[in-house]
């Protein structure tokens, strides 16, 4: 998707594909990358926290959730970005006309991918934010962490559902829900929760997984009849924000999107 958008600008450079095999690699990389002519970097599992050592600078969207996924390379003085979170937004935004505030939006998981987009989301007048998690101390080390930067209600849980339970009434309140959890994930069985009983039909259900296209999760919900997105607008999304980091120029949010539709369909 990078490539395509610098082609079309007619800006000559390349993105490609680097596989790092180990920490010591890493450095090697990094030693390399700040005598190089490298505009800048994507940074994907399981390396967006060990980066941050090599770095001189974490921009506050970095800082806040300790995870790197775009490194600016000016000179060799390295910033560190995180644009999955507002990567989400922007693509609901422009995908589905979302409004975050006043919302009720509830994360499923704790693990990187959703400490990116709580942070973001609590810079939108939310008017709460659940976090839901198999390991429920996890949620709550990043409701404290959220509490010390943000004002708004943060409830945490874990993923145990059945009507009796304050999360199953949770999960029934909330607008939009957002399944960070990497069960689906290649296709792997199961949901994270056991039942979607607490669903309405006015809920808005996001996942962010986009291979499979549609998770058994969101299926169930789409079969419910509530609004579905995958997380192939996320991926394009934080791409067209790295974009714009690494280029100053404008990206081609829509040409990114459709990029990765493709591949996101393509048979596992
Ligand atoms: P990522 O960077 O993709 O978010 P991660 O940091 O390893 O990956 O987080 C994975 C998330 O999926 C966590 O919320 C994890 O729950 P735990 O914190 O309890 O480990 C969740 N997860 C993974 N496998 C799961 C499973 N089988 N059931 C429930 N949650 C699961």
């Amino acid at each position: 998707m990078h490539q395509a958008v610098l082609d079309k600008i007619g800006l000559n450079h390349t993105y490609g594909a680097l596989l790092i095999n180990s920490n010591q690699d890493l450095e090697l990389f990094f030693d390399m990358l700040k005598i190089s002519s490298v505009k800048g970097v994507n940074v994907t599992v399981p390396y967006k926290e060990s980066v941050i050592k090599y770095l001189d600078t974490l921009d506050h969207s970095a800082q806040n959730c300790q995870a790197v996924n775009t490194i600016v390379n000016n000179n060799g003085h390295l910033t560190g970005y995180n644009t999955d979170g507002r990567g989400l937004v922007y693509s609901l935004q422009q995908d589905v006309g979302v409004d975050l505030l006043n919302k009720h939006v509830l994360i499923l998981g704790a693990g990187g991918a959703a400490k990116g987009i709580a942070y973001e989301l609590c810079n939108h007048n939310l008017s709460s934010l659940t976090i839901l998690n198999r390991t429920k101390e996890k949620a709550d080390t990043l409701q404290y962490g959220l509490e010390s930067h943000y004002k708004l209600p943060i409830y945490t849980g874990s993923l145990t559902i059945d009507e009796s339970t304050i999360e199953w009434e949770r999960l029934h309140s909330a607008d939009i829900i957002i399944q960070t959890t990497s069960i689906g994930l290649m296709g792997t069985p199961g949901s994270p929760l056991s039942n979607v009983s607490w669903a309405r039909s006015s809920q808005l259900v996001v996942d962010i997984i986009y291979k499979p296209y549609a998770t058994q999760f969101l299926m169930d919900c789409s079969n419910l009849g509530l609004k579905t997105v995958n997380g192939v607008g996320m991926l394009a999304g934080q791409g067209a924000l790295a974009f714009e980091l690494f280029t100053d120029y404008e990206a081609d949010y829509l040409l990114m999107r459709d990029i990765v539709e493709k591949t996101a369909k393509d048979v596992i």
